[in-house]
């Protein structure tokens, strides 16, 4: 995307210390996906919540986070607000917006929003009571009158506990508004769905496994596989090669997947292997069944004749921790971890144990994620932490969980 003087747009995002500030990670993504180039600064407040490195690694940048010691200039914030053509503030906190209505100047990032000619975004996200003060509505009311943009916050259920207006607009919201202002007339949501995963090979499980106790009966779980369909139609929008190892589900064929169907947990083991050594990634999405009847029974058990008072159960082959066995060094492996206690510590022990690069945990005893459900709440799981979200619609969680796996990818090679 060009249109400012044949280079890419600029964008300055401004990070403020709110628990939202994790959510300007996925701003800078957007932006960048969208054809903007884009560097940060940060308060002193906004490093305790997201350090200044990952956004090092995200912008291929130094980040800006005092008015000393900048590696890419002596000032920074006169080369900073020069280099913008806008920048965003993400979160705006109440103390942010307040000193820019006074013309406050005492860090690195008040001091460049005072030295921007440049237009300006303002996202703001606090506490609904923070938010509704007089104080705070006056501020915006003379951001405003000054010709800031302002994104306002939407209601909802606030990281402190309480439900009201405070809560940070949605990604898409916020980097459409940047978009909007830069006169770029295109959707974030058009940028999302590139090719960017062309030429890749993924692997992905889906479903649940039948075990079988004779041929009539079986052993199976509660999962009906639309996590894992929803990841492979995501994933062959974005231009990927997939193949879906399937256990029984009613589900269609996303278009342009070639699916393997198969029923038990060996089937979907050797399925799996085998075409995960032609793969770049796999993501194993299918809830397998951990154990399965020792001996089934080749035929049908009739009762009175055969009693089946007990049935003796051998623990099935783990496929995940057989692909991180076997995964080159240009691979990647993902898996999900379904809990319903210690969300994080749990999904973190299964990423070192079964030795993925990524898990993707879901507390599965909320309705709003479980089993069946067409949202989920995830938490990406890495060596690096983690890092949780609200709950989406299983195709946005399909993005952020291909998104990662790209960028692990991308991280490899
Ligand atoms: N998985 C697998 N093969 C198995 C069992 C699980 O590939 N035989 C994969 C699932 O697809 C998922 C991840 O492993 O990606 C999580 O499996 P889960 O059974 O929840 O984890 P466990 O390590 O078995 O731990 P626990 O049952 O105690 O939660």
């Amino acid at each position: 995307m060009t249109g400012h003087e044949g280079r890419e747009p600029r964008v300055l995002l401004a990070v403020c210390g709110g628990i939202a500030a994790y959510k300007a990670c996925e701003v800078l993504r957007a932006l960048q996906k969208a054809g903007c180039e884009v560097r940060v600064c940060m308060t002193e407040d906004a490093r305790r919540f997201v350090g200044e490195t990952t956004f090092e690694a995200l912008s291929k940048h130094p980040v800006a986070t005092s008015l000393y010691g900048y590696a890419e200039s002596p000032i920074p914030h006169i080369t900073l607000a020069e280099w913008s053509d806008l920048v965003l503030v993400v979160p705006a906190t109440a103390n942010v917006m307040a000193k820019m209505a006074s013309g406050i100047a005492d860090d690195c990032v008040t001091t460049t929003l005072l030295a921007a000619a440049c237009p300006v975004v303002v996202a703001p996200a606090m506490n609904v009571h923070m938010w509704q003060n007089p104080a705070t509505q006056a501020n915006l009311a003379t951001l405003r009158a000054r010709g800031v943009h302002i994104v306002d916050p939407a209601t909802g259920l606030l990281a402190c506990g309480e439900v009201g207006e405070g809560k940070l607009a949605s990604v898409d919201q916020i980097a459409q508004a940047a978009l909007d202002l830069l006169g770029c007339h295109n959707s974030v949501r058009h940028f999302c769905d590139t090719n960017d995963l062309a030429g890749m090979r993924i692997v992905i499980t889906a479903g649940p496994t039948h075990e079988a106790i004779d041929p009539v009966r079986y052993i199976a779980n509660a999962s009906t596989g639309k996590m894992g369909y929803a990841i492979a139609a995501a994933a062959v929008a974005r231009g990927a090669e997939v193949e879906l190892v399937s256990g029984p589900t009613s589900l269609a064929t996303p278009p342009g997947v070639r699916r393997v169907d198969v029923t038990s947990a060996a089937q979907m083991y050797d399925a799996t292997v085998q075409a995960f050594s032609a793969a770049d990634a796999a993501i194993c999405a299918a809830a397998v069944a951990d154990y399965t009847p020792a001996h089934p029974a080749d035929h049908k058990l009739k009762k009175g004749r055969e009693e089946l008072d007990s049935i003796q159960l051998v623990r099935t082959k783990d496929i995940l921790a057989e692909l991180c066995r076997t995964c080159r060094t240009d691979q990647v492996v993902v898996g999900f971890a379904a809990e319903t206690d210690d969300l994080v510590a749990n999904a973190t022990a299964k990423l070192m144990r079964k030795g993925a690069d990524l898990i993707v945990a879901n507390d599965v005893s909320r309705a709003d994620s479980t089993f069946g459900s067409d949202t989920d709440r995830v938490t990406l799981v890495t060596a690096d932490g983690a890092e949780p979200h609200e709950t989406l619609p299983l195709a946005d969680v399909a993005t952020l969980v291909l998104d990662a796996t790209r960028d692990l990818l991308e991280a490899r090679r």
